[in-house]
């Protein structure tokens, strides 16, 4: 944390990573609160390709909150900003009023600014909330030195966003009361856990937005028989089975869970009514290319899973990876000059066989993937301690690029 001087602006930066669900996340009991109708498991993504980074600054001389995203200043009346803002507060005072001496006395009263940017871009489709109120949550905290339960706050600010504050593999607890207090996130184990797991996000060419997650969500809790089906009687052991396969790091017990999970919730799309389609003919053609890569092998090498869009996230084992992305790229020819197709985490290239194209079997789709991110599991959030990388200067501004 640095304090500027005569300006008496204290501010600090952090970053928080995206989180990929393999048990998904869909349904609220309670809006407001946003507490879920069942718990979900999600793998948190390196920040080394995908991350949000936020600085918050507070100072006396400020008169009001304001938020800047990704360049441009937003409305902080937004109610989810106003929950998270209100809850750190309330934690702070808390902590205050039982006299902590390490809390800052005086900076719960002021007004912050708030700048906050990706490291990717937007348009890719890839939720960027999660990592987005995980961040604000987590750098309020780091602001006014509140530690207690961060998952209940971010989770007020987008639901899969308290899955964010965890490295590694994390389960949210759907919880039973009804103030929420028991619907947390928690490691289930660390990013060093698994080494060779590897993730590749294939970032599919969608022409229309699609229907966002509250509003999907909210239409499948009050029309779909199979969802309240799914969380009451799928889940759960789910839950329990997932668990089980990532301690004992089983690949084929891992990659069949998520991708029958993903499957049963894009079911539960279509059997919100009106229907949701979240997938497009590129996103079943991924499926059944996973699905005739894994039987030509007789074992499951690779996963799918696709939440509220028709973009493929991978899963599959560094001695699988080098190939299976020679067979993406076989059968999803990129475009030729538009720019770097494999972006992240190198990948050394290795040969693809006939036979293995042969029994694939699929007509090649050319320019059905925009580019492919390559990445691995990664930490939790995290602070910047150089002060160079604040993103607001010490006016309290957003810097120039910022
Ligand atoms: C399909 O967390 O974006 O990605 O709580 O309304 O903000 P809100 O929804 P959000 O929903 C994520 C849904 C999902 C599955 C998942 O991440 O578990």
């Amino acid at each position: 944390m640095s304090d500027n001087g005569h300006q008496n602006v204290t501010m600090i930066t952090c970053t928080a990573p995206v989180n990929i669900a393999v048990i998904k996340y869909w349904g609220k009991r309670d809006e407001e609160l946003i507490l879920p109708i069942n718990s979900s498991l999600s793998v948190t993504l390196h920040q080394d390709q995908l991350k949000t980074t936020t600085t918050i600054a507070c100072s006396k001389s400020f008169q009001e909150d304001r938020i800047w995203l990704n360049g441009k200043e937003e409305d902080i009346r937004h109610p989810r900003l106003q929950s998270c803002l209100r809850e750190i507060r309330r934690l702070a005072r808390k902590r205050r009023n039982s006299g902590s001496p390490t809390s800052d006395v005086t900076s719960v009263s002021h007004k912050v600014h708030i700048c906050s940017v990706n490291n990717f871009p937007t348009a890719a489709g890839l939720a960027s909330s999660a990592a987005g109120y995980a961040c604000l949550v987590y750098t309020l905290s780091q602001l006014f030195g509140v530690d207690g339960e961060l998952s209940v706050v971010a989770r007020q600010g987008s639901g899969s966003a308290c899955r964010s504050l965890y490295g590694g593999f994390v389960q949210w607890k759907m919880g039973e009361r009804s103030n929420g207090t028991d619907s947390v996130a928690e490691q289930v184990a660390p990013e060093s856990h698994w080494p060779e797991l590897r993730v590749l996000i294939l970032v599919v060419s969608a022409e229309q937005k699609s229907v966002g997650s509250t509003s999907g969500m909210h239409t499948s809790v009050k029309t779909s028989d199979l969802l309240t089906y799914r969380a009451d009687a799928v889940v759960p052991s789910r839950m329990e089975e997932m668990i089980g396969a990532i301690r004992q790091r089983n690949f084929a017990a891992f990659g069949e869970l998520t991708m029958k999970d993903s499957n049963q919730f894009h079911a539960t799309c279509l059997d919100t009514y009106p229907p949701i389609f979240y997938l497009n003919n590129i996103s079943h053609k991924i499926i059944s290319l996973v699905h005739r890569y894994n039987q030509h092998y007789g074992e499951i090498r690779v996963a799918y899973t696709f939440d509220a869009g028709p973009n493929a996230v991978i899963y599959t084992l560094q001695e699988h990876l080098p190939e299976f992305l020679q067979v993406v790229c076989h059968f999803f020819p990129p475009e030729v000059n538009g720019g770097e197709f494999l972006k992240g985490h190198p990948v050394h290239s290795s040969p693809l066989s006939e036979e293995l194209k042969r029994a694939i079997n699929l007509e090649p789709t050319a320019k059905g993937i925009r580019y492919i991110i390559s990445t691995k599991v990664g930490p939790g959030p995290c602070v910047v301690e150089d002060p160079d990388l604040h993103l607001l200067g010490a006016d309290g501004l957003p810097k120039k690029n910022a």
